[in-house]
Order: C-alpha cells, then structure tokens, then sequence
C-alpha cells in the first residue's frame, strides 16, 4: 500500500484531487494534510470522508516541527502539494502570508521529505501543484509554454514561483524526485466566492453588483476542476522526474465575455428573464498590477502524456452553476463571517 500525503485537500483544488485518489486507489492510504484556513473546508469531502483509505490530519506548512512528526508518523511514499494562500486580492494586502505558507512552508515539506527519504529516493516522488501566473503576462499574442521565463508580477505568483524554484533546487542540488504542474484558472464545484466565477454566481443569486475590474478585457484561460485533478493524476503516476508540464484547455476568455455568458446562464436557469443579471455588471476600479493575459500551451503533456480535457468550458460552466444552485448552504456557510469584512473591504 502507498502512503500519500496531499495538502491543501480541504481546499477547491485539493478536495477534488484527494476525492480522485480515494476514489480510485483503494490501494493508497490518503492523508489529507491542511490547516483549515478561510479557505479549507471538511464539507467539500463530506462524501468520503468514511472511506477507509482517507484520513485528515489538521497541521500548518509553516510548522516545520509537526509537519516532520507527522511524516514521520506517516511514511508517505508520494507528496502532491496544493496548500497555499492562492487568491492575488488577497496577496496585495498581505503579501507576508503568502511568503510564509507558499515560500516557507513549501521549503518545509521538501526538507520533511528528504529527512525522511533519506538516500533512498525509489518509489518516492514529491509533486508540487504550481500556477501559470509565475510566467508573467501575455500580449495579444503567444502562449506560456514550459520554457517561458518566470516573471511574476503580483505578490501570489512571485511566492508561487519563488517556490517552484525551490522545488526544482531540491531535485538538482539533492536529488529529491520531483514532478510540477502549472495549470491555467480553474473553475468547477466548491470554489470558494471571492474568485471571479463563484464571486459573480453568488452576487446574481443575491441581486448584487457584478464587480468587473479595470475595463475587462484581462484574458485567463479556464479550465474544468475536475480535468485539474485528472492531469495531476497522470502526471503524478507518468511524469518525467524532474520535469513540469503546462495544463490547460486552450479555453480563452475575456472577463466581460465569460461574466456575459455566465449571466446568459444563469437567467435561463433561474428561470429569470433575459439580460436581468447583465444589468448588474459594474465597472470597478482595476487590480494593481493586473495581469493582462494568461494563455496555456498544453502541447507538453498532450503530447507526452495523452491528456486531454474531458469537459467543454459550456458544458463545465452549466454543471458548475448546477452545484452551486443545489448548495447554497455550501455557500451560506462560507459567506457568513470574515467573508463579509473581506468583501467589504475589497469592493467597498
Ligand atoms: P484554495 O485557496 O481553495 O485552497 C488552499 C488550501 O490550502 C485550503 O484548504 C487551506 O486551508 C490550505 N492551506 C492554506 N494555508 C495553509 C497552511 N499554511 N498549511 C496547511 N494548509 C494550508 O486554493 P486552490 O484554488 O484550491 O489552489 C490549490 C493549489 O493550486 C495552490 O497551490 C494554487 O497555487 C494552485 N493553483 C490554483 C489555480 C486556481 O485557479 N485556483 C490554478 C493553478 C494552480
Ligand atoms: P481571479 O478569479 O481572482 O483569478 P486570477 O486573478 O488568479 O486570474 O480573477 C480572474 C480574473 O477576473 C482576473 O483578470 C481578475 C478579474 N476579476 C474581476 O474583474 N472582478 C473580481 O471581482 C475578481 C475577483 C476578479
């Protein structure tokens, strides 16, 4: 049985790709390593947190102390690491907690996991989940491949990469096992509401402004959660050691294009006249430092590893706004609280 550790499980990303690995590997034992920050929540595993090859173990990156205890404890054959601060809002106005989990606690689990490996690095593999925001931005023109140069602009993507370096120190200085993975936006089931996607679903639900930045023609490429955590599968089993690999789904779009077409949805669904939730886009002052464009060369692993996403972005936008239209107690939960201050203070 192979022992795997996966933090920030409790996250968007994560949960999806713990719920992949139980699910499909009976065989593993999946420890669900994460600190339950504003962003983690257990009720995005409430459907197999029974299963007996799944176990939660709350700790913080940043401890290297407790984080070596439960590697100990654990053994873990395999580390994918999700757990980071993850939103660019947020890292604007408090850039040191993004060094300290994203840069300090990354540097954490590379040396648990060396202390624990040892000189025997067989069967082992440390796979780190990165971002495509650590290449910088785009013109009109040309995608980020895996030979880009990193160029980060906000304080999230300079942590992002920052640790991406490290990761990659660790593989050519001690030769730890190594695999990375820059993906593109993500979009799917339990993203928490303060990204574009759930911030704007939530808002048409409530009748509140749609907040769009600066004149919303930033371009990001989107891609399903769950085609997310099917690439970090594959890559995690059949990657190169020592390699990255771009994922995205060469999907493109302009904000004001996607919150259009997320309006269009929602109507339909809501059974609300046509262009009722367009009327509630509004302009805001723009993000400092925005990115322009974001857009992915997903050649690499296409190539390599026969991946392909599974879902259409229509199609995967539709079954997103299902979820959240059956959980709005999901969205209760996490909007009640700091989020009211967080919001406050960001759109106010
Ligand atoms: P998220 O913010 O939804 O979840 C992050 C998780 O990490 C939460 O469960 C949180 O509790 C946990 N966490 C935060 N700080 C921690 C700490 N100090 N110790 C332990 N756990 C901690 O993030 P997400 O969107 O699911 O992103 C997951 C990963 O994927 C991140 O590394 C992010 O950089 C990367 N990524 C995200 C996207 C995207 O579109 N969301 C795209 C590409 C890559
Ligand atoms: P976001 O979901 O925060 O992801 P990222 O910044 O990591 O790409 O934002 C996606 C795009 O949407 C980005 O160009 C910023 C823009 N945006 C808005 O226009 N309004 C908002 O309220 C938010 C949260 C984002």
């Amino acid at each position: 049985m192979k022992s795997i550790v996966i933090t920030g499980g409790a996250g968007f990303i994560g949960s999806h790709v713990v719920r992949e690995f139980v699910l499909k590997y009976p065989d593993y034992q999946i420890i669900n390593l994460d600190a339950l920050t504003y962003a983690g929540n257990l009720a995005n595993l409430k459907d197999i947190e029974g299963c007996s090859n799944y176990t939660f173990v709350k700790a913080d990156i940043t401890d290297a102390g407790h984080i070596l205890d439960i590697f100990k404890q654990y053994l873990p054959d395999g580390i994918i690491h999700l757990a980071a601060e993850s939103h660019v809002d947020r890292s604007i106005s408090d850039p040191l907690a993004f060094v300290m989990t994203n840069v300090i606690g990354t540097v954490n689990l590379l040396n648990a996991a060396k202390e624990i490996w040892g000189e025997d690095f067989s069967g082992k593999l440390f796979h780190h989940v990165s971002t495509d925001e650590v290449y910088g931005t785009l013109g009109d023109t040309g995608l980020f491949t895996e030979q880009t140069a990193y160029d980060p602009h906000s304080p999230y993507s300079a942590s992002k990469a920052s640790s991406d370096h490290f990761v990659r120190a660790y593989h050519d200085t001690y030769g730890l096992p190594i695999v990375m993975t820059n993906c593109s936006n993500n979009y799917g089931p339990n993203h928490f509401p303060e990204k574009l996607i759930p911030l704007c679903i939530h808002n048409i639900l409530n009748n509140k402004p749609l907040p769009i930045y600066g004149n919303g023609k930033f371009t990001r490429d989107w891609l399903y959660v769950i085609d997310h955590a099917r690439a970090i599968d594959l890559v995690f089993h059949r990657g190169k050691l020592g390699e990255s690999y771009n994922v995205g789904g060469f999907n493109e779009w302009q904000n004001i294009d996607l919150v259009k077409e997320l309006c269009k949805q929602m109507d339909e669904k809501l059974g609300r006249e046509e262009g009722k939730a367009t009327q509630l886009i509004t302009y805001v002052k723009d993000r400092p430092g925005h990115d322009l464009r974001y857009a992915i060369d997903a050649t690499k692993i296409n190539k390599e590893l026969g991946y392909q996403p599974s879902v259409t972005f229509e199609e995967g936008l539709s079954r997103t706004i299902d979820w959240y239209l059956e959980n709005q107690d999901w969205l209760d939960q996490v909007t009640s609280g700091e989020y009211q201050n967080y919001y406050e203070k960001q759109y106010q």
